[in-house]
């Protein structure tokens, strides 16, 4: 981070302290204000973090204005068409496109740690049948720690690469393994000559008592999914990520915490509350109703995979799901899919409504994921934990880059407290 000579005036009564303004390669400048509370004895003041810059970082940027998403510099759309998600995941961790060899070299190692602790089983077998996957997704990674002992200690950097390559490889099998639990069905493994999406369908949906044919289709439609949910700068789960880390946990551990922040609704959660509600709305003449509803200050309903915290433009991953979504029905012959149908008559409402272009409200990556997750047959309770396979490269990117930090201190917030003051304890008999 380069220093600016520019820097910002702050009077406070009768004082005056000079902030110094530092600017990024491209996007808003910042105030750094790490010695105010020193300097003048004030917080600053930002619940929900909506002015505020946690660190610096080299591996995403975003333009909500202009609905623009680049990855170490390379637009979200380039990649989704011509990358695949192992490669994404390569350029994430280590900042440059991979060369033949490198990119073979670490396939390869992803590859070979695909696999689970054969005891790990016990793990699912804890959990009711109807669990669901996301629970039994943060108890397996957490549980992790307690197997993989040789690759916790966060201070060897080799023992940080081979925890990154477990978690990115062993995310699939656990997501698809917890999805088989809930439906009674064996667990089935990788397989090594299977590419990373094609394994994780095979593991979902292939059954003994039959031969599977992965769906070429489906394969590149999956791979394509995990891509546009690698990462996304400092949103909710991976701000989780990096302050569990700053307290030296260990990385399963922290992803853990990661895979918990992401399964609410106004987070990752969203991609199956948005096809609930999709379902819910039911026929496009019910679209008034609650789009009526999502106006409503009154009511707590919001349009799901609706509005963004940083985009206030189009979230350009949902333009390259939409295109997704068409080809995927209409390859698999459902593109007469009624909540398709209902998607894009709600998406069209909602666009040419003030309320909505008023608020900056657009659909985000939420939106019409859901329908190709569907289509391909997986149940909504799987898709948020899919969210979590892909967005795993993301967390341990962003977890290295701030281990790697010579700046990197445990993250300790401060408060504007409006209790009560000092006072003394009552008997209770004086009550
Ligand atoms: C993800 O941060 C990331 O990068 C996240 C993510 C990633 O890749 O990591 O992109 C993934 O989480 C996408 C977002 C998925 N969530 C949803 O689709 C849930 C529905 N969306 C909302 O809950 C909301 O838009 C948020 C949570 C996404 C953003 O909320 P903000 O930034 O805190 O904004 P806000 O709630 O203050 O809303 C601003 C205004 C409010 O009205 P006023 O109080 O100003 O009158 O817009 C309204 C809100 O009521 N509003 C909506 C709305 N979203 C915001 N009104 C109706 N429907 C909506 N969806």
């Amino acid at each position: 981070m380069a220093d600016a000579p520019k820097s910002a005036r702050l009077t406070i009564g009768n004082d005056t302290y000079d902030l110094p303004i530092h600017s990024p390669t491209v996007g808003p400048d910042v105030l750094d204000i790490r010695k105010l509370y020193g300097q003048a004895g004030v917080f600053t003041y930002d619940p929900g973090f909506t002015s505020t810059a946690s660190c610096d970082s080299t591996i995403t940027f975003i333009d909500g204005n202009e609905g623009i998403l680049l990855h170490r510099g390379y637009p979200i759309g380039q990649l989704a068409a011509k990358s695949h998600f192992l490669e994404v995941c390569y350029l994430l961790l280590y900042g440059e496109l991979p060369s033949a060899p490198e990119l073979e070299k670490f396939e390869h190692n992803i590859t070979m740690h695909t696999m689970l602790h054969e005891q790990m089983q016990n793990f699912f077998r804890g959990f009711r049948r109807d669990a669901h996957p996301m629970a039994v997704m943060v108890g397996v990674v957490g549980a992790m720690s307690a197997f993989y002992h040789d690759s916790t200690d966060i201070s060897d950097e080799r023992q940080r690469e081979i925890a990154s390559h477990r978690l990115i490889a062993k995310m699939p099998t656990i997501a698809a393994w917890a999805y088989k639990y809930s439906i009674g069905q064996p667990f089935v493994y990788p397989r090594n000559d299977e590419d990373y999406a094609s394994n994780f369908l095979r593991m979902c949906f292939a059954v003994p008592a039959e031969d599977y044919i992965v769906n070429p289709i489906l394969s590149r439609a999956m791979d394509r999914i995990f891509t546009l949910h690698a990462d996304h700068e400092q949103n909710a789960s991976t701000s989780t990520v990096r302050l569990a880390s700053s307290s030296g946990a260990n990385p399963f551990a922290c992803i853990a915490a990661g895979i918990a922040c992401l399964w609410g609704p106004a987070h990752g959660g969203a991609n199956q509350a948005c096809l609930e509600m999709l379902k819910e709305i039911g026929t496009v003449d019910r679209i008034p109703e609650f789009i009526a509803r999502a106006k409503d200050k009154d009511d707590p309903f919001r349009l799901m995979g609706f509005g963004h915290r940083v985009y206030k433009n189009f979230d350009p991953r949902a333009t390259v799901m939409k295109q997704s979504a068409d080809e995927v029905l209409e390859l698999l012959g459902v593109e007469n899919n009624p909540v398709l149908q209902v998607a894009k008559e709600l998406e069209k409402a909602a666009l040419e409504d003030p309320y909505f272009a008023d608020k900056k409200l657009f659909p985000n990556v939420d939106f019409y994921s859901g329908i190709i997750l569907e289509a391909m047959g997986f149940p909504t309770s799987m898709f948020t934990p899919i969210f979590a396979v892909s967005r795993t490269v993301g967390w341990i990117s962003q977890w290295k880059e701030m281990i790697a930090d010579p700046q990197n201190k445990i993250g300790r917030p401060r408060q504007l407290y409006l209790g009560e003051t000092l006072r003394d304890y009552t008997d209770i008999e004086n009550r």
